[in-house]
């Protein structure tokens, strides 16, 4: 591992109990900082401890976003080692995002250095409960002080990690998703492919209407011809209807989601039927009427999968499954967990021990 200097906090934190803790309330001792200026590269990678950065209000990602960042998990194994879930996919992952916001890459190596540097730092918070993890949020902001709209010059990388328990409070339960006529995601051409603070900002309006509708999600459908699944939430969306799996395909509007790119090559590990294929809400709700839709899911990082128990779309619910999770959903959880926590053969080396 490289040696990077380390300013050590005077006042650590009292570590909260694996019990109490839900996502991204509590962050740890350290931050790793990394700055770029053109001509320059990055430079001063740093661990100190963590703290608020201080910024000018002319900085150039408080007026135009450009921001980036990606979230990965580090887990307590039962033999005890703390492992990283697809670290370098996510690193990878990170560097589509900073192209597509015109923002500097990071070698892939020196991501992972971070990562490991900093989780082997603050190993005594990676929790030990069931269900919990430590989660890694890698950022890059642009640091130009000016109002001029165009690609900054110079760039601050920062790494925070937070010990996280389930996503949601209710952990794997079925969820009401409602199939959103009026809010749109992405559009091709746009930043929908990007993980950039803005995503998820112009996602908080149609969240919000869900819920107010009694809905837990938004199913997002595609921009132009508002028929095609994109992406449930902040998560890539997957149906089961008959012996097939479904999922809408990488064409520019959804995220190459990691844990989307994980249950893929699993159930084709198993031998399922899987399409990467467009698919619309008026194929979906009708499976859901005779019967064939017989399961659907998000997954993510954070939450992993998240059945869906109810799909509601233009005043109709249909129910899958009966609304409780369903065998395959089930599966895929159990099956990456297992992975994650070193007790199933990580048979396509996703995990790295720290
Ligand atoms: C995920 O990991 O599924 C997400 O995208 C959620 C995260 C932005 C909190």
């Amino acid at each position: 591992m490289s040696n990077f200097p380390i300013t050590r906090t005077s006042s650590p934190k009292a570590k909260p109990s694996d019990e109490t803790l839900s996502f991204g309330k509590v962050l740890t001792d350290h931050m790793f900082l990394m700055n770029y200026d053109e001509g320059r590269g990055w430079h001063s990678p740093r661990i100190e401890p963590y703290g608020p950065l201080s910024l000018d209000p002319a900085t150039s990602v408080l007026h135009y976003g450009q921001a980036i960042f990606d979230g990965l998990k580090a887990f307590r194994g039962d033999d005890g080692q703390i492992r990283l879930f697809r670290a370098d996919r996510h690193a990878e992952r990170f560097n589509r995002s900073a192209r597509i916001m015109c923002m500097p890459e990071v070698p892939v190596d020196l991501v992972r250095q971070s990562f490991d540097a900093l989780v082997g730092l603050e190993a005594d918070w990676v929790p030990r409960k069931a269900g919990t993890s430590l989660y890694l949020r890698p950022t890059i902001i642009a640091t130009d002080v000016m109002l001029g709209v165009h690609p900054a010059h110079s760039y601050l990388y920062f790494l925070i990690l937070s010990p996280v328990g389930s996503y949601y409070k209710e952990g794997v339960k079925p969820v009401r998703i409602l199939a959103s006529d009026t809010h749109v995601r992405a559009v091709r051409g746009g930043t929908g492919e990007a993980k950039t603070a803005a995503n998820y900002a112009q996602s908080l309006s149609g969240q919000q209407d869900a819920a107010a509708a009694g809905y837990t999600q938004v199913l997002y459908l595609d921009g132009v011809h508002r028929k095609y699944l994109d992406e449930v939430g902040t998560m890539n969306i997957m149906v089961r209807i008959g012996d097939e799996v479904i999922t809408p395909p990488l064409a520019g509007t959804i995220l190459d989601g990691v844990t989307r790119a994980s249950t893929l090559q699993l159930m084709r590990d198993w031998g399922l039927k899987v399409s990467e294929r467009p698919i619309t809400i008026d194929e979906v709700m009708a499976a859901g009427r005779d019967g064939t839709l017989k399961e659907m899911w998000g997954t993510g990082t954070a939450a992993v999968v998240s059945p869906v128990g109810t799909l509601g779309y233009k005043g109709e619910d249909v129910l899958i499954n009966g609304g409780v999770t369903g065998e395959l959903t089930q599966k895929l959880y159990d099956s990456i967990v297992g992975i994650q926590y070193g007790r199933t053969n990580d048979a396509h080396g996703w995990t790295s021990v720290v």
